[in-house]
């Protein structure tokens, strides 16, 4: 194996490797192809995005046993790669990411980058958006790359989550633009109005966290336990997401396998359940007078 002398060659390893390991994949990448073309070009310095036929060969000993050495952490460790190699990419963004906050990979990315259209017309001026829970930043960051004239406020509880925001606030030079704001919730937001409020809150509920793949024990724990139905948190932005809004303002928030959970608590409200191109689910939409319209319901939930 160590005669391999091409990248796709190691790449085709890697997939066999992979495959006698049983990892999981679904932290930045959705299948073996993917990943080992990942971990092949960092280990070789070369951007994620260079055509595999284009890596100049034979490789050196010194990348090969590079491949190889990223290839054995991943299967040993079980870590995800983003974490392995401190990177990972949402809306074609790239963020500086560790076992501080989840990896990015929520489908609202879909969303932003198709400006919220058709819920949010095209039009129509965005002022402030709020992501709350925003780890890593990477929805906050996505919506200033969609709304340049927006200020947006990326709140989270997490001291170590808000260090990694700001390193990637300020890898986008978006300081000013962005805020990461230490808030359980909306608690340091008291007063703020927002057009957009997004989130991708924890929302795993018991049953999914004990059958988890390891992959998910090295992310926080904080950005994914939401007790037994896994509404804790879910619950708490829809009692309180109508105070924060402006009248015409919309509420995006993903809850995953929560949302039959969700739908069957609250039979009468008519969440719209948004659909996505690239895959996912569980990420429901509300308008600000939706909220108000059921806000009794919510508060005695
Ligand atoms: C599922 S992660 C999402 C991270 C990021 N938005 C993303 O999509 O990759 C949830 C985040 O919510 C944060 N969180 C947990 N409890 C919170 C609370 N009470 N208030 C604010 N943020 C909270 C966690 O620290 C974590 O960063």
């Amino acid at each position: 194996m160590e005669t391999l002398d091409s990248a796709e060659a190691w790449v085709q390893w890697g997939v066999g490797y992979f495959a006698q390991h049983d990892i999981y994949f679904g932290h930045g990448t959705n299948n073996a192809l993917d990943e080992a073309a990942w971990l092949v070009l960092y280990a070789l310095g070369l951007p994620a995005d260079k055509a595999l036929n284009d890596v100049p060969q034979p490789l050196s000993p010194e990348q090969r046993g590079a491949i190889r050495a990223l290839f054995e952490r991943r299967v040993q460790t079980r870590k995800p790669a983003a974490y392995l190699i401190n990177e990972a990419w949402f809306c074609g963004l790239k963020f500086y990411v560790d076992e501080r906050v989840l990896v990015p990979r929520s489908p609202i990315g879909e969303l932003i980058v198709n400006g919220f259209a058709p819920w949010w017309p095209s039009e129509h001026p965005v002022n402030r958006v709020l992501d709350i829970g925003s780890g890593s930043g990477c929805i906050a960051i996505a919506c200033s790359y969609a709304f340049p004239d927006a200020v947006v406020d990326a709140a989270d509880i997490s001291p170590d989550a808000l260090a990694v925001s700001a390193k990637n606030i300020a890898l986008h030079r978006l300081e000013g633009r962005v805020n990461a704001v230490e808030s359980d919730l909306f608690s340091a937001l008291e007063g703020r109005k927002y057009d957009i409020i997004v989130s991708n809150p924890p929302y795993v509920d018991a049953e999914d966290i004990a059958s988890m793949p390891d992959e998910f024990r090295h992310e926080p724990q904080i950005g994914l336990v939401a007790g037994e139905d896994g509404l804790d948190f879910a619950i708490r932005i829809l009692q309180d997401a109508p105070r924060y809004l402006t009248d015409d303002g919309i509420l995006i928030v993903e809850v995953g396998n929560s949302e039959a959970a969700l739908a069957e608590r609250f039979p009468t409200v008519p969440f719209m359940w948004l659909e996505f191109e690239y895959g996912g689910h569980g990420v429901f939409l509300l308008t600000a007078a939706e909220l108000v319209q059921y806000h009794e319901a919510f508060l005695a939930a």
